[in-house]
């Protein structure tokens, strides 16, 4: 099946233009985009910044043919789960109120990720939260700059309310803690694994509430702006700046169904010279070429290569036959016209990851199985 669809994308970039028939190369492409887990081509709104940790990530794998030792294919060792999917989900709540409300002085922000990306088949290994903080350099005085403590309360809310998310009675502390902020950014990060899984059942997940609490530490900064402020006679709270800040759920999954282990990838070398024998060929697919470079980001193409070739009779040993393929060419000598000839066929695949936006407009890196045929075989 995963061969077909290599194949059928083959021939949907070889053939794009020659072809014309819109509706085989709509089917070829939604065949493709299930096997990525994909209900139809994303069109991603905003290109989001790849975040740096899953382009480290998505180079060391696509490197990894040089590797002595194989890795495990289905373990995500930056984060030491198992897992052959990672997700940066994107925060999808928005501000409820600032300085108002039950927090007094403080903001409040609803944060809602859409684990309905997950296909059923996939199993959560590890949700972790981030937040990252940042100074706006342009709307921040200078002399603001200087460190800061925010009080950072988490909670997750229990139901949906008329009045809200923020509604204190269907709300539960998940998490309170002090951050120190540095004067450029901070961040932190939180494990959120138990609660994920609990998001993935239908109908359970209403989201988060993070409350943003300043604290300014008594610094020389601070004492001049709290003091300018006493003169002016402003209410200290509104007065105070707070950094952005940006959330998103990091998501390891595991797709059990793409974990075969690894073959040791052998160094692909396709020989030049012309011949009809059964053999890989060259094929650089490029993404470009069937329109979708908008949605994957990285790799541009890659070399997937095809089976070509004659399964001449005898079959010899480098052909890779089975013994019913042995027997089929002997009885195809015999009657060429009333048997045809085994065919030939991809034996040994490898895998290439992939970076690209989902449905969602989340960053996904994702190691796809069976993507690059490395050697042929008659069959
Ligand atoms: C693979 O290893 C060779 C020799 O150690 C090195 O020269 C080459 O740069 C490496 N290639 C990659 C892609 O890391
Ligand atoms: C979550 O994403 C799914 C699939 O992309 C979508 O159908 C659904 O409406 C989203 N849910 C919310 C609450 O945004
Ligand atoms: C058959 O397999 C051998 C090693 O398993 C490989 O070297 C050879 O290239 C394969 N033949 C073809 C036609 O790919």
């Amino acid at each position: 099946m995963e061969t077909l669809v290599i194949l059928s994308l083959a021939i949907l970039s070889i053939s794009a233009s020659a072809l014309g028939n819109g509706e085989d190369l709509k089917t070829q492409e939604r065949l493709f985009l299930n096997a990525l887990g994909l209900s139809a081509r994303p069109k991603p709104s905003a290109h989001r910044r790849v975040p740096s940790v899953l382009w480290r990530m998505f180079k060391r794998t696509s490197t990894r043919e040089n590797d002595t030792h194989e890795r495990d294919p289905c373990m995500v060792s930056e984060y030491g789960v198992r897992g052959n999917i990672v997700r940066f989900v994107q925060d999808q709540g928005r501000l409820v109120s600032g300085w108002s409300g039950s927090c007094q002085g403080c903001v409040e922000k609803y944060m809602f990720f859409n684990m309905s990306v997950l296909q059923p088949v996939e199993q959560l290994s590890l949700a972790q939260l981030e937040i990252k903080f940042q100074w706006d350099m342009f709307r921040t005085p200078r002399f603001l700059l200087g460190p800061q403590a925010l009080s950072v309360s988490l909670y997750k809310v229990l139901r949906a309310t008329l009045r809200g998310a923020s509604h204190e009675a269907h709300r539960r502390l998940v998490l309170s803690q002090s951050v120190q902020l540095e004067p450029e950014a901070g961040s932190l990060t939180l494990d959120l694994t138990a609660l994920a899984q609990n998001w993935l059942k239908p109908g359970h997940n209403y989201g988060l509430v993070l409350e943003l609490q300043p604290h300014p530490i008594h610094t020389q900064a601070t004492d001049i702006f709290m003091s300018q402020n006493l003169v002016n006679a402003v209410p200290v709270g509104p007065t105070i700046t707070l950094p952005e800040f940006h959330a998103s759920l990091v998501v390891v999954s595991l797709n059990p169904l793409q974990c075969r282990s690894r073959q040791k990838r052998s160094a692909v070398y396709l020989p030049v010279t012309p011949s009809n024998v059964c053999k890989p060929r060259r094929l650089y697919i490029e993404f470009k070429d069937v329109g979708w470079q908008d949605w994957i980001i990285a790799p541009q193409g890659y070399l997937a290569n095809y089976c070509h070739g004659e399964c001449p009779f005898p079959l010899s040993e480098s052909l890779n036959g089975t013994n019913h393929a042995i027997l089929q060419t002997l009885v195809h000598s015999l009657d060429p016209h009333g048997t045809p000839q085994p065919c030939c066929v991809p034996i040994r695949l490898s895998p290439v990851s992939m970076l690209y936006y989902d449905n969602n407009d989340n960053v996904v890196l994702r190691h796809y199985q069976d993507m690059v045929v490395d050697e042929c075989g008659c069959r």
